[in-house]
């Protein structure tokens, strides 16, 4: 059975036209949240939004943003501190990987990615933050990976910040009533690597998840006020594996994708 939404029924998901975001619209629109989704593609979020009403009639709002710029990001933040509108449950989930490994990609777009996987969760987490504790209850998901884990450039490296940060949120606001996880999922059949023009042909199929498992898995661990959530056995087994092997084999391993 489908459990009711928390008191608070406003989700704001980024990156909610492709993948696990629109994996975590669907389903919270399903549980009879309201949305506001995000994303850069106008067209591709209205037509999700016009679905997801039809279908579960719950209000969907839109944002066009670019969360890789200063104003994208604060137009989201807008919507977070709105009192009109407050959000009970932040999914910060939109993001990108450069296919080149740093040392040979352009430092412009490293300053990119830089931009949409630190600056941008960084400033939403802030202002969802002052709105939570202000009401003194909420909830946020970052969505990193199992990378965070491994060292596997700087994609890996922001993924790890953002672990870490919910890990110490998690524990900071508990007492003012808001939870703060970290989503790490494995490999996920999404858009992402196809965007990214990477070929996973090499990628054996029992290491692939589904985003509509790993987000209800997800959302069952955010209710237990999980720090770190960890979609699948055997991605639990080798995060675990990650920190107790040696240093070198781990990041032999984790040579072979992101
Ligand atoms: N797929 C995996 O194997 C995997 C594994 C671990 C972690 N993750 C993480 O999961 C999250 C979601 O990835 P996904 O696999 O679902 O990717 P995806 O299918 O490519 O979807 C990415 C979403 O982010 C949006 N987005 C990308 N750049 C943006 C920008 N600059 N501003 C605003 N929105 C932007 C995209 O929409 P627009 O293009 O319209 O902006 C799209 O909605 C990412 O943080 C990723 O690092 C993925």
């Amino acid at each position: 059975m489908t459990p009711p939404p928390p008191m608070t029924q406003r989700a704001l998901i980024t990156g909610a036209t492709a993948g696990i975001g629109n994996a975590y619209a669907r389903e919270l629109a399903k549980r009879g949240y309201d949305l506001i989704i995000v994303a850069r593609d106008t067209e591709r979020l209205e037509k999700i939004a016009a679905d997801l009403i039809a279908k579960h009639h719950v209000g969907v709002d839109v944002i066009t943003a670019d969360l890789a710029t200063v104003d994208g990001v604060q137009n989201v933040a807008n919507a977070l501190t709105d009192t009109a509108k407050p959000v009970g449950l932040l999914v910060n989930n939109a993001g990108s990987s450069l296919v080149g490994w740093f040392g040979t990609t352009d430092i412009v777009d490293e300053d990119h990615q830089l931009d949409l996987m630190v600056r941008a969760p960084m400033h939403l987490c802030d202002a969802a933050i002052k709105s939570m504790t202000g009401r003194g209850r909420g909830q946020i998901i970052n969505v990193a990976s199992v990378a965070a884990f491994t060292p596997r450039g700087t994609y890996s490296a922001h993924k790890m910040w953002i672990v870490n940060l919910s890990r110490w949120l998690n524990l900071q606001y508990a007492d003012a009533g808001v939870t703060v996880m970290a989503l790490c999922p494995g490999f996920t059949h999404t858009e992402f690597h196809q965007r990214m023009g990477a070929s996973m042909d090499d990628i054996p199929r029992w290491m692939w998840l589904k985003a509509d498992k790993v987000v209800k898995s997800s959302l069952r661990d955010l209710a237990k006020h999980k720090a770190i959530s960890i979609p699948s056995i055997r991605y639990k087994v080798l995060a675990m594996l990650a920190q107790y092997l040696p240093s070198s084999i781990v990041a032999r391993i984790a040579k072979r994708g992101r």
